[in-house]
């Protein structure tokens, strides 16, 4: 009943304030039952739609445990600056648990985190400090978010750093909610838990829990592949240093590719109607790649979020949504900043048919005479897997010491490429500024090249 002093009413879902609306197991997230894209014909498979938290991601579970924690500690009180490195949705949930309950927030993470992301941070009030680090901030990384945020707390007076990726009110939280709502809700049937893995905060926390319950249940880890672009989840030698990474106390881990993950996440937006963002479709395409298809078998797998923060990642991986080489199309926004212009100029200059190539065209000169160079700016571990015919590796962080390597004559034709195309435009322009006249990209990279079909080596 509204009143001054109301108790939050999860039936009639009336709340005394927006906090009322983190999850527990009386107002667990929802389970859905996946009913077209499951190969299954036995195993039923559920997914839990992490985006019916307050702020719009599992990590809000994590937020709010990780501040009650460390008020209970007498460690922050309001008004105490919070400073934590994220790949967004940490820093999402704490902005805006900090805006109800009195505290500043100070986020460091990459510059690769999706733009949508860096601007809702501002948009709720955090000050972003961007930095020149992986998507999901790397361990140990000396110039990296991680360390950032630690010299901030260090340095400046009351200024905390909870730090979710060594702290363990992070997997506590999904001992204490996520954990219980997958037992009531799968009414103690759940056989199979699936988690993408980052912090590993969630499946070590909702997989103590449920083991706790019923130590035949299996928990399955699901990583991306090596210098992926799957926001919020880190690669296999990522997690060798995340200290939250508890493998003996899982059944497993997969790998998952880009091309798995945005794929299968197309389909869940397109044939199940659910708005699941990249690293729900990591953790599916996991789930398929390891859960038996037997009678009994019920997989509940978390989807932390959303596509609507991932429209710039979607760009890359579906370029034939994003018609923005149609003219006109992109004039919606009013006023973008002289810098956004002259970015918007440069990388239309990388657009226009001389500057870029598509794989097609590319296939249709290699081993002819002329042919151009092909240069990978990717790591050398990669390059080593699969790579273009003939092509030479210099990754991008040694060009500068390497150009050495390249054509004298600055007319010669060459193709820059990488895994997406992410990497080979900005070398493009950087050979450009060396003076060469006939340097070009590589549309898609060689996700676009592998899908054309083209060969490899
Ligand atoms: C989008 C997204 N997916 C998955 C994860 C991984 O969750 P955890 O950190 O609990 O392993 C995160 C964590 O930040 C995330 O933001």
């Amino acid at each position: 009943m509204i009143s001054r002093t109301m108790a939050n009413d999860h039936n009639l879902r009336i709340y005394d304030s927006i906090l009322g609306l983190l999850s527990d197991a009386d107002n667990p997230t929802p389970l859905v039952r996946l009913n077209k894209v499951s190969p299954f014909k036995h195993t039923q498979v559920f997914v839990k739609l992490e985006w019916y938290n307050p702020f719009g991601a599992v990590k809000d579970r994590i937020a709010a445990n990780l501040i009650c924690d460390a008020e209970e500690r007498g460690v922050i009180k309001p008004g105490t600056k919070l400073v934590e490195a994220t790949s967004g949705n940490t820093g999402l949930g704490l902005a805006m648990i900090g805006n109800a309950k009195g505290y500043k927030v100070e986020t460091t993470l990459s510059q690769e985190i999706p733009q949508e992301k860096r601007t809702v941070l501002r948009f709720f009030g955090a000050n972003v400090v961007e930095m020149d680090d992986s998507l999901c901030p790397a361990p140990g990384a000396p110039e990296g978010a991680i360390a950032k945020a630690r010299e901030t707390a260090e340095a400046e007076p009351d200024t905390v750093l909870l730090d979710q990726y060594a702290n363990e009110a992070n997997p506590d939280s999904h001992y204490r909610t996520t954990g219980p709502e997958i037992w009531r809700q799968t009414e103690g049937r759940v056989t199979h838990f699936v988690a993408g893995l980052g912090t590993c905060g969630t499946i070590t926390g909702t997989g103590r829990f449920l083991k706790d319950q019923n130590p035949e249940v299996k928990v399955i880890g699901v990583h991306p592949e090596e210098g992926h672009d799957i926001p919020g989840v880190r690669s296999a030698n990522q997690l060798q240093q995340t200290q939250l990474f508890l493998p003996d106390e899982y059944n497993g881990t997969v790998e998952v590719s880009d091309r798995e993950a945005y794929d299968l996440c197309l389909r869940l937006n397109r044939e199940e109607s659910i708005i699941a963002g990249p690293s729900s479709g990591m953790a599916l395409a996991g789930a398929f790649k390891t859960v038996p298809d037997e009678a009994g078998t019920i997989v509940v797998v978390i989807f932390p979020d959303n596509v609507f923060k991932y429209a710039s990642s979607f760009q890359r991986h579906f370029p034939e949504f994003c018609p923005t080489d149609a003219t006109g199309e992109t004039g919606e926004t009013a006023g973008p900043s002289k810098n956004d212009q002259f970015i918007a100029e440069m990388m239309e200059n990388l657009k226009n048919p001389h500057d870029s190539v598509r794989a097609k065209t590319l296939g249709e000169t290699l081993g002819e005479p002329g042919a151009p160079l092909i240069v990978d700016v990717r790591p050398a571990d990669m390059f080593a897997e699969t790579r273009l015919p003939g092509s030479i590796n210099i990754p991008q962080s040694e060009l500068s010491e390497r150009f050495g390597e390249l054509p004298e004559d600055r007319d010669a034709p060459i193709v820059m490429v990488c895994g997406i195309g992410k990497f080979s435009k900005p070398t493009t322009l950087y050979l450009k500024s060396l003076g060469y006249r006939n340097v070009r990209s590589l549309k898609g990279g060689i996700n676009e090249w592998v899908r054309k079909g083209q060969p490899t080596e």
